[in-house]
């Protein structure tokens, strides 16, 4: 079954036949390629052309696991600043178990996702706990590790201990679809795709064949325009045979992200103090600090919302004054926009009902708290509104 005569109703992948014939056609692709050739072509390249990364300096398995983890998400050169300032914070897992969880969230605080966070530590006190300290080097042993999935298991015992794991995260989905000329998203072939990334790895090698693989991902066969011209499997890669590149992979469509209204409150108290609260430990910003308020309801104004809001999560009554600012922000499933106002507290001592707990905190104090990046920009315009910029 070749690309162009798959019928179009196989995106659909619904019946076992669609899933069989998608197997078959993966497995043929595989069975043709030159594997050794390959091997060498794409380590010769990574000889030459690899990234000098901190983490590819090191075989010490904390380190790579922090790598990987703070990589998960986000991209080499915003992940470069926070790896350095978390190992000199925590040089080693005995030293992240210690810590508090908002010392923790501090440090990684602006690289978002914040759950990769909680479950390193999470994952720092099971292996002090329950490995002595040493960070494992089996395969499910690590897999059971809190934040720790197939991929980031492979890619922490390739790099730390040169074992034969295969890695799948984004980037090599896109390489391998490419390679076989995957005719649905990778998404709807995940464990074919395994089998593809098994049967190229370089069991002699693997270490640098991961991480030479997560380069061509990174720098030449890159979502668009990808550099084929200098690709070291452009012979053996059915997406540029079939002048393909620019459509594979195959992208899911996609609904529209939602967004969310929100009413924010920086509550004053006569002392010129601020009122925040720390998000229960669930979702997605758990742990951290936030200026209170909650989502705006059909038919009610910002207003009344910041108002009945305060109420209910802190039990107290305020006076909701001018606009301070409109933050619009994106996360992994939605959009928000925060509308910040000056508020004034009139009455009722604050309790943490729908929070952890709650603090008066001067201005000066708010840096030293874990914040999301959307509340940062509501600290900053305090700050320029204090200092009059
Ligand atoms: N993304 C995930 N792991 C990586 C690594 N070790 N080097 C570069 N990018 C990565």
């Amino acid at each position: 079954m070749s690309l162009t005569k798959l019928p179009s109703n196989q995106q659909d992948l619904g019946s076992a036949d669609q899933k069989q014939d998608l197997s078959s056609f993966v497995m043929g692709q595989v069975q043709q390629l030159a594997i050794a050739p390959l091997q060498q072509a794409l380590l010769r390249w990574y000889g030459e052309q690899g990234r000098d990364l901190p983490w590819r300096r090191t075989r010490n398995p904390y380190h790579i696991w922090i790598s990987e983890i703070m990589l998960q998400q986000t991209q080499v050169k915003t992940v470069i600043p926070y790896y350095e300032r978390w190992l000199a914070q925590f040089p080693t897992v005995e030293d992240l178990a210690i810590a508090p969880q908002q010392q923790v969230l501090k440090v990684w605080q602006g690289l978002g996702y914040y759950a990769r966070a909680r479950n390193l530590h999470r994952a720092a006190h099971v292996i002090v706990q329950e490995h002595g300290g040493q960070f494992p080097s089996e395969f499910e042993i690590v897999l059971a590790l809190p934040g720790i999935g197939r991929t980031t298991a492979g890619g922490i015992l390739s790099a730390a201990f040169d074992l034969p794991t295969p890695i799948l995260d984004g980037n090599v989905k896109r390489v391998l679809a490419r390679l076989i000329a995957l005719p649905v998203p990778p998404n709807r072939a995940l464990e074919l795709l395994w089998q593809v990334s098994t049967a190229v790895l370089d069991v002699q090698h693997p270490r640098d064949f991961n991480q030479a693989l997560m380069d061509l991902g990174a720098t030449i066969c890159t979502p668009k325009n990808p550099a084929c011209l200098l690709c070291p499997w452009r012979e053996c890669c059915q997406a540029y045979q079939l002048n393909m590149q620019n459509e594979l992979p195959t992208s899911e469509t996609r609904a529209p992200l939602p967004r969310k209204f929100i009413g924010v409150a920086v509550i004053w108290d006569d002392q010129d103090n601020i009122l925040i609260d720390r998000r229960r430990q669930e979702g997605l910003l758990g742990g951290l600090w936030e200026f209170p308020g909650g989502k705006v309801e059909p038919g009610e104004t910002i207003e009344e919302c910041i108002k009945r809001e305060i109420q209910e999560e802190l039990g107290i009554d305020i006076e909701v004054g001018d606009r301070l600012m409109t933050v619009n922000h994106t996360y992994s499933h939605f959009h928000v926009t925060l509308n910040v106002h000056h508020c004034r507290h009139l009455s009722g001592e604050p309790q943490p009902i729908e929070c952890d707990e709650v603090k008066w905190v001067t201005l000066d104090e708010l840096h030293e708290y874990p914040f999301p990046k959307a509340n940062v920009q509501i600290i900053d315009a305090l700050l320029s509104y204090r200092d009059g910029k």
